[in-house]
């Protein structure tokens, strides 16, 4: 098995084995019954503090990630996302938007831009998107009205981007109000279609980023 063909899942939900996990658990799965290794992290598990805005990874010009001065999960959760050459996203929708935690986590990805003191807004430092990206996400609301409406599939593509991901596929469920609720065959087939998709793109060595 080729180590770089690797896809790292990212969980943010609250709820382990709940909609968000589960799809990525199914995604995950099928990709790794394609000869390629998986990693599936969970935000829940990971020590990870608040930006202080203190913007020292913000200063250093250049293509490489500027470096947190925070002495947390970060550095080894985002060195896990830059060897995979597709990561898997999935974050809930809380209050018209993706949830906490994986809000906190997005900040925390900010060295990935330039933002001088001074300079008025953030510049992505490499805009070239590399990886690949599946968005997953649930909400109460209907699939169609929380893709629409929310700010949850917009929290996503902003996290892919940041994190150098094209977006290639959204798994989006929507109605989650029973509980103990599980994936319907539909959703389940979608994943594992988004799974196959995954599996067959290339591993690119564009893929690798490095550290300031
Ligand atoms: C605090 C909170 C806020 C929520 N806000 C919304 C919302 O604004 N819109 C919506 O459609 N669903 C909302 N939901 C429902 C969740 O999106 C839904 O339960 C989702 O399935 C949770 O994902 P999980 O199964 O991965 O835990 C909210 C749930 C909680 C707990």
């Amino acid at each position: 098995m080729n180590s770089t063909r690797k896809v790292v899942g990212i969980v943010g939900s609250y709820r382990k084995n709940g909609i968000t996990d589960s799809v990525v658990t199914e995604i995950l799965s099928t990709v790794a019954s394609q000869e390629c290794k998986t990693e599936k992290i969970y935000l829940l598990d990971k020590n990870i503090a608040f930006c202080t805005n203190c913007r020292a990874c913000l200063q250093v010009q250049g293509a490489k990630r500027g470096k947190c001065i925070l002495e947390d999960d970060m550095e080894e959760i985002l060195q896990k996302i830059e060897s995979a050459y597709c990561i898997v996203l999935g974050a809930p929708v809380n209050f018209g938007n993706i949830n906490a935690l994986t809000r906190k986590f997005l900040e925390r990805c900010v060295g990935y831009a330039y933002w001088p003191w001074g300079k008025g807004r953030p510049v992505i430092r490499n805009k070239k998107a590399a990886k690949k990206a599946i968005l997953v996400s649930a909400s109460a609301a209907p699939a169609w009205a929380g893709r629409t409406f929310s700010g949850g599939l917009g929290g996503l593509k902003k996290l892919a981007q940041i994190l150098g991901a094209k977006p290639v596929g959204v798994l989006w469920v929507g109605l989650v109000n029973k509980k103990d609720m599980q994936l319907s065959d539909k959703t389940v087939q979608k994943a594992r279609a988004l799974g196959r998709k995954l599996a067959t793109f290339r591993c690119s060595s564009a893929t690798k980023r490095t550290i300031n």
